[in-house]
């Protein structure tokens, strides 16, 4: 070669190099543009930041006036704090006794007790209001504690109270006699199984189900599949969106190692499309259709409500037109689109989200209600995509157990739901389901706005949450004002109220009005005082302060 084909030969090759430089330089720009702007959507930066905040506690005087109020207002708070403190101590003495009995050997407890509120707020907290993990029955749309004190229920028990206690009650009965006589056997199945299948993919419109024993394993199967069966490696998740604890789906905060073949996109954006379009890895798309309510936000805990920048609002048609736009780029592309209605499966409608939003998927994963009150997890899915093995190669195969799936007892009260969900009672309680729930919240909004009090709620149908309109460092403190009241809520707090579609209107007005007066009780203690000045931007910059001085504080410093 003369040495002018050799510099065109090195030309040539450099503009090889360049050009595929540059176009992995685009994709991965896309990338970058395709997620949100916030920690939620940098999971590693998340985890990174996560572990640089130091602990610090706000003793008795800070506790009362971390945003500078007059010492009035300081006194008004100590006063309203100390008369809860003392109607709890009273009111729930037995149900925290057996609580503080236990709560050394719980792992989960301590956890969620450390986080109801921001952890500034949480061991005064913890020492003053305690919150009790022991009930002793349920009724109607009420549960009752140790003490004998009956609770409105806005637990909705993660979600899986759909139709109400007594219904799973009765639900778990019948169908503990119909399974009786073969007892736990595993391995092989009861009979009840059959029918089971049949109803799911009448249901779901898919052609094969697989069972599993939680939400979080119908999850991690649905993308081992989708994985398998394109032979790609990457899963894309939205923002904020929670699909149980499995590594992969949570590469954030929680996780103590990075996922590495997760992308965490943005919902409901041109840019994750474009990425969809654009990029060969990715095998599936994972959506919480829940996260309609607050696109790209984390659960609402009330442990990061810091201010007042919560917000939720729930647009049914957008929400559709999206998941529209998501079926056509996973037709065009090849990707798994998969709904993971483990959380609003039969809470929307009899057919689930994919008939409440007129949208269909190839894996649909369910779980919490469908166990009829017992722990269950659920994959239905296309033939193609849900066969373990490949016909000519057999050495390659997608494997997926579990000692406990298909449990005669789980499918028995399986069995008992779905019968039920055909019956015209239960199709009664689907009618005008969100006309219903949608008139209820805006009249309860009617009544906040009326008295004058910071707080609103935004729901999807029988899901809630509640935000503030005001900002506030003290809005976590309503969830302890609602118990005294009556109301029972998760750990989350005020993040999200789940009802159950039986409550009547008798019990609504009785919740709504315990709501109010939770509220008014909440302001008229002085929590909702507000500095004119202060913005939620203010107020993040106030607590980010702080949380540098501490972590450089001689002596206080943890690396
Ligand atoms: C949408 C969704 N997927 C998966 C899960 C995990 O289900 P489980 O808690 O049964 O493992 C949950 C639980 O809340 C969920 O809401």
């Amino acid at each position: 070669m003369d040495i002018g084909h050799a510099t065109l030969a090195l030309y040539a090759a450099g503009a090889a190099v360049a050009t595929t430089a540059v176009a992995k330089l685009k994709t991965r720009l896309e990338l970058s543009k395709a997620k949100h702007w916030s920690l939620t959507g940098h999971a590693r930066m998340a985890r990174r930041i996560a572990r640089l905040v130091p602990s610090y506690q706000y003793d008795e005087v800070q506790f009362f006036r971390c945003d500078g109020p007059p010492e009035e207002v300081a006194a008004k708070r100590h006063a309203g704090f100390v008369r809860l403190s003392q109607l709890y101590g009273e009111r729930f003495a037995e149900t925290n006794r057996r609580t503080a009995e236990v709560a050394d050997g719980i792992s989960d407890l301590q956890f969620t007790d450390a986080y109801r509120v921001p952890f500034q707020f949480s061991r005064f907290v913890q020492t003053h209001l305690k919150a009790g993990a022991f009930l002793q029955s349920s009724s109607g749309v009420t549960v009752t504690d140790l003490d004998g004190n009956r609770f409105y229920d806005l637990t909705g028990s993660y979600g899986v109270n759909v139709f109400g206690y007594d219904y799973y009650k009765d639900c778990m009965e019948r169908g503990q006699a119909r399974v009786r006589e073969l007892g736990p056997v595993l391995g092989s199945y009861h009979s009840a199984i059959a029918y089971n299948v049949q109803r799911l993919k009448e249901i779901s419109g898919l052609d094969e189900v697989s069972f599993h024993m939680s939400g979080t394993e119908a999850v991690m199967q649905a993308v081992r599949l989708a994985r398998y069966h394109t032979r790609r490696t990457h899963l894309v998740r939205f923002c904020g969106a929670y699909h149980g604890w499995w590594g992969d789906v949570q590469p954030g905060v929680g996780n103590p190692v990075p996922a590495h073949e997760t992308y965490t996109l943005r919902d409901m954006s041109e840019d994750t499309l474009r990425v969809l379009r654009r990029r060969r890895d990715i095998a599936c798309v994972l959506v919480n259709p829940l996260q309609a309510l607050h696109p790209n936000a984390g659960a609402p805990a009330d442990s990061s409500l810091v201010d007042s920048s919560r917000r939720g609002h729930f647009d049914r048609v957008a929400y559709a037109a999206w998941l529209e736009q998501l079926r056509a780029v996973c037709s065009e592309r090849g990707i798994v689109l998969i709904f993971d209605e483990v959380f609003l499966g039969f809470r929307l409608a009899p057919g689930g989200a994919q008939e409440y939003f007129g949208v269909r998927a190839d894996l649909v994963t369910y779980g919490k209600t469908l166990g009829g009150g017992l722990p269950i997890g659920v994959v239905c899915g296309r033939k193609e995509l849900m066969k373990r093995f490949r016909d000519d190669r057999p050495a390659d195969i997608c494997f997926a157990r579990g000692t406990f799936n298909s449990h005669p007892y789980v499918m028995a009260a399986m069995h008992e739901f779905l019968r039920d969900l055909d019956t015209p009672q239960m199709r009664e309680l689907y009618r005008d389901l969100d006309a219903v729930w949608n008139e209820r919240a805006e009249r309860l909004n009617r009544r906040l706005r009326e008295e004058g009090l910071p707080v609103e709620v935004a729901n999807l149908s029988t899901v809630w949450t509640v935000f503030y309109t005001q900002p506030s460092r003290y809005n976590w403190m309503l969830q302890y004002y609602l118990r005294a009241e009556g109301l029972a809520l998760s750990w989350i707090g005020t993040g999200r109220l789940i009802f159950s579609l039986n409550y009547t209107e008798a019990d609504f007005a009785a919740v709504a009005a315990r709501f109010v007066a939770a509220a008014k009780a909440m302001q008229r203690d002085g929590w909702w005082w507000r500095d004119p000045a202060a913005t939620n931007k203010s107020i993040k910059r106030g607590i980010l302060r702080e949380i540098i001085a501490h972590r450089f504080a001689p002596g206080d410093r943890k690396d």
